[in-house]
């Protein structure tokens, strides 16, 4: 059994890879070429957002926005500590200050009520400028953008929604990519859209945002490759990539409607899963549950692999506890939802190839 199966993915649409592969050996544009055209015009039309700007990784498609928007030292980014770390690390890199909130019990995202606290507290001490929130969309379930959207209309704020693991999923029948000024999503192998290497993508429909994004992805260059306009990356997808992701989007939704089955089969026989909030549709990148304590936790895993049964923790350290953000000064203690779900989560195996015999046993482990 295996956690995430690309195998019998690749086999479905193997011929199609191959017809595209051939062509691109053919044209030899690498890097931005046809592909790359064809995969931005078809997510934006999936998404349903004026720009789908592809990239480099789903961390460039974070830190991109936040350089075009010049956030760097002064600045507060309000973030979660339970993610992972590339969401933190884009706003350290720039200087910036990353300002953690603790996450709900329920969701695992963002405690609005917190956020709102923080930013008051942040405004109160006056030596940050608040600026902008990244919202995780953990595991595939959208964050409260309603909310979110009050708060940062209250307090001018920027918003980047951290779709990295929830390209796919909804709220309402609105399209995760459309939250927020700005969304980032990843085409990392192991997330529901992936690629074969490290890929991402930008959506918004901010025309100004997505020129300054789509300069600064090419080293801050418009028209001229040799006079850049803005300080900016090599942050590119290729074009081999894109015909991955192209090839794969033909059968995507079919797949969301298989992880979907997969995650009710679970719902309905193990207690505490990640909850989804109502009208919420999520992409199920991971099934994660809580176990009663860290040792419940243990016993359970020492089971699930003796079975050989794939299981992994999704986050075993929330970031404020983490050497690289040790200058923040942060302390065990500070965010109790995100330190007590470290020690109790567990994702457990989730593709839309899994079988149903697969899920009872793993179910049945676990009961
Ligand atoms: C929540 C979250 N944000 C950002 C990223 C970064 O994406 P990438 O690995 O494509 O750079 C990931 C990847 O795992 C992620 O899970």
């Amino acid at each position: 059994m295996d956690f995430i199966d690309l195998k019998t993915q690749q086999n479905r649409i193997r011929e199609g890879l191959n017809v595209r592969f051939d062509r691109i050996f053919e044209h030899g544009a690498y890097i931005m070429g046809p592909e790359v055209t064809e995969l931005e015009e078809k997510l934006s039309d999936y998404v349903g957002v004026k720009h789908a700007i592809s990239c480099s990784s789903g961390t460039d498609a974070l830190l991109i926005p936040l350089m075009a928007w010049n956030i760097g030292p002064g600045d507060a980014v309000f973030t979660t500590p339970f993610t992972y770390v590339a969401t933190a690390e884009v706003i350290s890199l720039l200087g910036a200050t990353p300002i953690f909130v603790d996450v709900y019990d329920s969701t695992f995202n963002i405690d609005c009520e917190k956020l709102e606290l923080a930013i008051q507290h942040t405004i109160s001490e006056g030596k940050l400028t608040p600026k902008a929130i990244i919202p995780v969309d953990l595991f595939g379930v959208p964050a409260r953008y309603r909310v979110i959207e009050e708060i940062t209309k209250k307090y001018d704020l920027k918003v980047i929604e951290d779709a990295a693991q929830s390209f796919g999923g909804e709220i309402r029948d609105k399209k995760v990519g459309t939250f927020g000024d700005v969304a980032a999503t990843s085409f990392y192998p192991a997330k529901p859209l992936g690629c074969y290497g490290d890929g991402g993508a930008i959506f918004t429909n901010d025309d100004d945002l997505a020129n300054k994004c789509k300069a600064i992805r090419i080293h801050g260059t418009t028209n001229d490759k040799y006079h850049s306009e803005l300080i900016g990356l090599n942050g590119r997808l290729d074009s081999l990539q894109a015909a991955v992701l192209l090839e794969k989007l033909t059968i995507f939704d079919e797949e969301l409607d298989l992880r979907e089955k997969i995650s009710i089969q679970y719902r309905k026989n193990l207690k505490n899963c990640q909850y989804i909030p109502d009208n919420y549709k999520s992409s199920h990148a991971l099934f994660s549950i809580l176990l009663q304590s860290n040792q419940k936790r243990e016993e359970v895993i020492n089971k699930l692999s003796k079975n050989n049964i794939p299981n992994v923790i999704y986050y075993k350290m929330p970031l404020h506890l983490m050497e690289a953000f040790s200058s923040l000064g942060y302390k065990e203690g500070d965010f109790p939802i995100s330190e007590g779900l470290s020690k109790r989560i567990l994702s457990l195996p989730m593709h839309p190839y899994l079988s149903k015999g697969n899920v009872e046993l793993i179910i049945n482990q676990i009961q």
